[in-house]
């Protein structure tokens, strides 16, 4: 058996990903110069693929930190209980500060960390996530650049996981839905 028959479709193919990549890249690199050197803030472990290909491609200057926040654990629902697990090494005072997520659902982990970082004094907060599943959002969060909207489904791959696997699949597939109903939701 390999991962790849846990996926019961391709949602975003590895071409698609490099082309949307680079436009989220040329994007950014029209908005940011050398004078602000942001901090990219890679959201652990998700979204660890993502920054890896869009560091790659920027023109700018810039700094790259990670923060790994707990997620759902086996489940594949949000609880809305968010807890920091890892968290910056710099800090962002006075810094342009990019947030790097892969996936925004319920909102609940993306408004945590931005109210987080509010009480840090950051001069600047923007942020990119690769997909966005607005069907599932609970709170309202601010996007400023996003790869793909994705429909109400469990993806994995390209750094998405399920219960801790699948993170290493080079695209973005739907899931089979015997994988996680096997496991107890909240698990
Ligand atoms: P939220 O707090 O509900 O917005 O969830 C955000 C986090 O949950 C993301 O950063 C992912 O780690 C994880 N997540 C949400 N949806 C999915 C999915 O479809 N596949 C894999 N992980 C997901």
């Amino acid at each position: 058996m390999s991962m790849h028959d846990d996926v019961a479709r391709i949602l975003v193919s590895e071409e698609a990903l490099r082309v949307r990549v680079a436009e989220i890249a040329a994007e950014m690199n029209a908005i940011y110069t050398d004078a602000e050197v942001p901090i990219l803030v890679c959201i652990l472990k998700g979204a660890f693929m993502f920054l890896a290909d869009l560091t790659r491609q920027l023109t700018f200057r810039h700094e790259i930190d990670f923060m790994e926040i707990s997620s759902y654990g086996h489940g594949t629902s949000s609880t809305g209980v968010v807890r920091i697990l890892l968290d910056l090494a710099s800090t962002i005072e006075g810094r342009n500060v990019v947030i790097v997520e892969d996936i925004v659902d319920t909102g609940h982990t993306l408004d945590y960390i931005l109210r987080n970082f509010a009480t840090r004094q950051p001069t600047s907060v923007r942020v990119v996530t690769l997909l966005n599943k607005p069907s599932r959002r609970e709170v309202e969060v601010p996007l400023d650049f996003v790869g793909f909207e994705v429909p109400n489904e469990f993806v994995l791959g390209y750094g998405l996981d399920f219960a801790e696997q699948y993170r290493n699949i080079p695209y973005i597939g739907i899931a089979k839905p015997e994988i996680y109903q096997a496991i107890p939701e909240g698990d």
